[in-house]
């Protein structure tokens, strides 16, 4: 039997820059043999495409026709990696630039990008059940998902663990700038009028701080079993 959309379970996994809810999700997702929702890739894809077509990432109607508009693949390759492709291109490592961070978070703030993005994230919603990793999947894009974890920890521990990825890839930074940058753009993202990152009233806070990625897992997969 067919199941309807609204039948389709969800788990919201939202947080701020650092959480580790991308990681987080992405192994909920394996767990429960889900499927899962990058939605930040979305925004990545619409920066990269504007950038592409020589798109302002301040031009409203053209971004938002373009993000309706999106011809993205989500998929693996050969060794299961995962892959994303934009007009049959493979754009999986391009979409991750600091570029592209960058016009991801301008296009992010326009609401006609966001509402143009809507019918597309809603769309990865199939059976046997997604999870959605983002900044408002519960508070907006499923706001009836049947569990929305709202995954946080300190600006400290989010900088430090941006500090060991970086230093792992031989760059060179200070702790204390990434702490500031953390901080600063944690209150841009709260503080924006459109879409702010706040949990949504149903959404249940995890503080990952003092936690292993298993623990926060088996938490998350916990609270799905209604333990
Ligand atoms: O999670 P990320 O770094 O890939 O997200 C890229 C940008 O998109 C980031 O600036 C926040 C924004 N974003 C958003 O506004 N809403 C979402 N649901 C996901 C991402």
């Amino acid at each position: 039997m067919m199941m309807s959309q609204a039948e389709i379970p969800v788990i919201a996994i939202d947080g701020p820059v650092g959480s580790g809810k991308g990681t987080i999700a992405r192994q909920v997702a394996e767990a429960l043999g889900w499927h899962l929702l990058d939605s930040g890739a979305l925004y990545r894809l619409t920066a990269l495409a504007a950038i592409k077509r020589g798109i302002a990432l301040d031009d409203d109607a053209r971004l938002a026709e373009l993000a309706a508009h999106l011809d993205a693949r989500f998929g693996s390759d050969a060794e299961g990696g995962e892959r994303i492709w934009l007009d049959e291109e493979d754009v999986t490592a391009a979409i991750r630039t600091e570029e592209c961070g960058a016009g991801a978070s301008a296009v992010a703030a326009l609401s006609p990008v966001r509402d143009a993005l809507l019918d597309l994230q809603r769309s990865f919603r199939k059976a046997p059940g997604l999870v959605a990793d983002g900044r408002d999947m519960g508070s907006h894009v499923f706001m009836d998902a049947g569990l929305k974890v709202f995954l946080t920890a300190s600006p400290q521990e989010r900088a430090k663990r941006r500090y060991k990825q970086l230093n792992d890839k031989g760059i060179d930074v200070s702790l204390a700038a990434l702490s500031r940058d953390i901080e600063e753009r944690d209150r841009r993202d709260q503080e924006r009028s459109v879409a702010p990152l706040r949990p949504a009233e149903d959404a249940r806070e995890l503080d990952s701080s003092n936690m292993s990625i298993e623990e926060v897992v088996s938490t998350v997969l916990d609270w799905a079993a209604g333990r």
